[in-house]
């Protein structure tokens, strides 16, 4: 039987592509399941998780204990605002408290890059790293592109550009490792002050003008800017970034082509996106979320397969 060549999910730079093959095939199983009348199997009625949230989350979090919940898992939650948390000292308290707690699988969000691999260095549990900081997302990029592949059949040399907030974005790494790791050509777009410096080392092409992205691209993955990570004004108004940067209808339909609009959420109306963009069916916001169950699904079930009681 194939499996992961990592035994935790830290990022999608240590994943390969055939794990993300492994990871697809899997969620294609479960999103099967999901669908059943009765959406729950009993594969891991003997591992226990738990969810730590260091940072706020809605769909994620809900995403998890539900793929969690659905393979027959023992599931705990724990979360805490962002303000209570200090670097170190509280990732140690956590450490202790899972070691006596004999969790088998820890799922966590924290606003510090690099604390999922901290945590794998200190504990016998497999780690998901559910956000760290402005690092990486990975469940995030591989729901996107298990949603591209969907819709469009294979993500492989595929354009696609993602739009806004690179700079302060986890989902935007975790994107480009996936989508370069399985033959798609990439592009990023957004204001010289949001896109970093060095981007176009990880082989992705720089675009400002935001028109120019959606005529070269297949899919445009809208990014929300990230106000809590700025601790100062990199544009002049929102007002203005939602006339250069915000997807409309009108932008839409002034293509000669019709392209698929992502969204990880949460949305900001009228910002990034418009509202009849994000309801239209160019958009496929939604079926990104039913993914997420499915790949996170998969994901738990893989990594849990590699546990040696
Ligand atoms: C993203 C996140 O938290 O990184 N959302 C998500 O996980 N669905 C993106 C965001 O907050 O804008």
């Amino acid at each position: 039987m194939s499996e992961l060549s990592v035994d935790h999910l830290l990022g999608i730079k240590y994943l390969n592509k055939k794990d993300i093959q492994l990871i697809f095939e899997t969620a294609d199983h479960f999103k099967e399941v999901i669908n059943r009348p009765i959406k729950k199997v009993p594969s891991l009625r003997d591992i226990t998780i738990a969810n730590l949230f260091f940072e706020n989350s809605t769909r994620t979090k809900l995403s998890f204990e539900l793929a969690e919940k659905r393979l027959s898992a023992d599931v705990i939650n724990f979360s805490a605002s962002q303000s209570s948390v200090k670097k170190g000292e509280t990732l140690i308290d956590t450490v202790n408290n899972i070691l006596s707690m004999k969790v088998d699988m820890v799922v966590m969000r924290h606003p510090n890059p690099g604390a999922g691999v901290f945590l794998s260095q200190h504990v016998n549990a497999k780690i998901i790293n559910a956000g760290d900081g402005a690092h990486e997302h990975p469940t995030q990029a591989l729901l996107d592109s298990y949603s591209i592949r969907e819709r469009l059949g294979t993500v492989t040399n595929k354009n696609i550009v993602i739009v806004g907030d690179i700079l302060h974005s986890r989902v935007a790494l975790s994107n480009i490792y996936a989508l370069k790791l399985q033959g798609a050509n990439v592009m990023v777009c957004g204001p010289k002050t949001l896109l970093p410096k060095y981007i176009s080392n990880l082989g992705v092409k720089v675009e400002t003008n935001l028109k120019k992205a959606l005529e070269w691209c297949d899919v445009a993955n809208m990014l929300r800017v990230q106000n809590e990570r700025m601790d100062i004004s990199y544009f002049p108004s929102t007002r203005e970034y939602a006339q250069q940067y915000g997807v409309t209808k009108a932008l839409l339909n002034s293509l000669d082509k019709s392209i698929t609009i992502m969204h990880p959420g949460p949305i900001n109306r009228g910002v990034e996106i418009t509202s009849d963009v994000a309801d239209s069916d160019q958009a496929i916001i939604l079926d990104q979320v039913e993914n997420g169950v499915a790949i996170r699904m998969a994901v738990i079930y893989l990594l849990a397969s590699k546990i040696k009681h």
